[in-house]
């Protein structure tokens, strides 16, 4: 099922309008569908099921509390970056006992609190850090579960802002340096050497990456299970899904919405991979953040005003670039449609969909066909669910914006929108200026 499609001309999510959400809610405004976040989660789940295995969302990609909790209670487990995130997982509901803790900068104060919640795994990155791990579990009492992230050298064919597996990232431990690791890892007392991890980038839409790196790492994992007795090999996340249904389909049609046609199927994933993990042996786990809540949720955004130049047309609307980054950041496509669709055959005219930032960088799309729009029109940024909200700011003293769920036939507002008194809350002046 398409959880954003047209009704009539009217476009929904779920069983409720869009238009319907931003009269309660105001714009600009995330829409999040349940069903679609549980699906993509289930249909990772069910791709492994032949081996044992758990799917840990990545909380970096959405930490909505709803979204967290929706995934906890299917099962979830969590992949998390930082204490911050430990926390909302928890408040959410969430379990210590199902989190891997990622992350090449931990402080001694994310490590503690982490080991007293009772955290499944910390994926450590460098020796310094394993150190440190064994000394705080020492402090505490404790024997540390730890796993250790390898550097596979495997290049990801993704954008360059978020490759991990090559040397020239700063992430995990060398291929050729990892058994060493281990083996001092091996002779401290409060370790425990739980499992191997890897994770090489993110948005990557063939198989090839995912299965030279299993296969490359496969056979160490096979030695570190007999040398320590390790028991889960986490292959990260990184899969990625279809920002530009035409790219996908070939299909010119692109402001007909069309959730789901995504490159990498999860079935696909599991068909290459489960043949080089299975005789391992060992727990399976990944650790996907887009593949779940990137197509689950939208960006919906006002026309402010049409402005025409001679050159160019400029829809300038109420959502910026410190709502949604990834445009700016890493020049990313999101699809654009009304939240009124079109009439058939409507006249499109090439537009640059821009925010209200003082930026040049501040734009949605460049030179992209459109229907029709004027001023108060609702306009839907798409497959905004992942690397949305986690990423906007405050910049410009814009507050941020508020996040609604939707299941069925029901919605709620799981954010409240920012108050600007609130963005500036924390700040005075110093005594000397008073
Ligand atoms: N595991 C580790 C260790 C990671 O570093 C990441 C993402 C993930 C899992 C989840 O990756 P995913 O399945 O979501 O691709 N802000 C960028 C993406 C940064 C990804 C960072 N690491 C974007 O908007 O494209």
């Amino acid at each position: 099922m398409h959880a954003f499609r047209y009704v009539g001309d009217q476009l929904f999510c779920e069983g409720v309008p869009v238009a319907a959400l931003v009269r309660k809610f105001g714009t600009p405004l995330y829409v999040y569908s349940q069903r679609t976040l549980v699906e993509r989660w289930r249909e990772l789940d069910a791709a492994l099921a032949p081996v044992e295995h758990l799917v840990c969302f990545a909380v970096k990609a959405n930490s909505n509390l709803a979204v967290l909790r929706a995934l906890a209670q299917a099962g979830s487990g969590f992949d998390i970056v930082s204490r911050g995130e430990l926390e909302r997982v928890l408040a959410a509901g969430g379990d210590a006992g199902r989190c891997i803790f990622t992350g090449v900068g931990k402080s001694e104060e994310e490590i503690a609190f982490a080991l007293r919640q009772g955290i499944y795994c910390f994926n450590a990155e460098s020796e310094p850090e394993l150190e440190r791990i064994d000394r705080i579990a020492a402090r505490l009492g404790r024997v540390a579960p730890v796993s250790v992230r390898v550097n596979p050298d495997v290049s990801a064919d993704t954008h360059h802002k978020i490759t991990t597996g090559t040397y020239a990232d700063k992430f995990g431990i060398a291929f050729e340096e990892i058994e060493g690791v281990y083996a001092r890892a091996a002779k401290r007392r409060h370790l425990r050497l739980r499992g191997v991890q890897m994770h090489i980038g993110s948005q990557i839409t063939t198989v090839r990456p995912f299965e030279e790196s299993v296969r490359k790492v496969a056979p160490l994992a096979q030695r570190l299970k007999d040398r320590y007795g390790i028991e889960f090999f986490s292959i990260g996340g990184g899969l990625g899904i279809v920002y530009n249904p035409a790219l996908a389909s070939g299909d010119p049609a692109w402001w007909q919405t069309s959730e789901g046609r995504r490159f990498l199927t999860a079935h696909r994933y599991a068909a290459h991979l489960l043949p080089l993990l299975k005789p391992l042996g060992l727990r399976v786990l990944i650790e996907p953040g887009r593949y779940i809540c990137g197509n689950a949720g939208i960006l919906v955004t006002r026309v402010e005003y049409v402005k025409r130049t001679g050159r160019k047309t400029f829809v300038i609307v109420d959502a910026a670039m410190n709502d949604l980054i990834r445009p700016a950041f890493y020049d990313a496509y999101h699809e654009i449609v009304p939240v009124t669709r079109a009439r058939p055959g409507a006249h499109m005219t090439a537009c640059d969909v821009v925010g209200p930032v003082c930026e040049s960088g501040d734009f949605f799309c460049k030179d992209r066909p459109l229907p029709p729009v004027g001023e108060g029109d609702l306009l839907a940024l798409m497959s905004a669910g992942a690397y949305g909200t986690v990423m906007a700011s405050n910049y410009n003293s814009r507050p941020l914006p508020a996040e609604a769920l939707v299941f069925g036939r029901r919605a709620a507002l799981v954010r409240r929108r920012q108050t600007v008194r609130e963005v500036f809350a924390g700040e005075q002046p110093a005594p000397w200026l008073r």
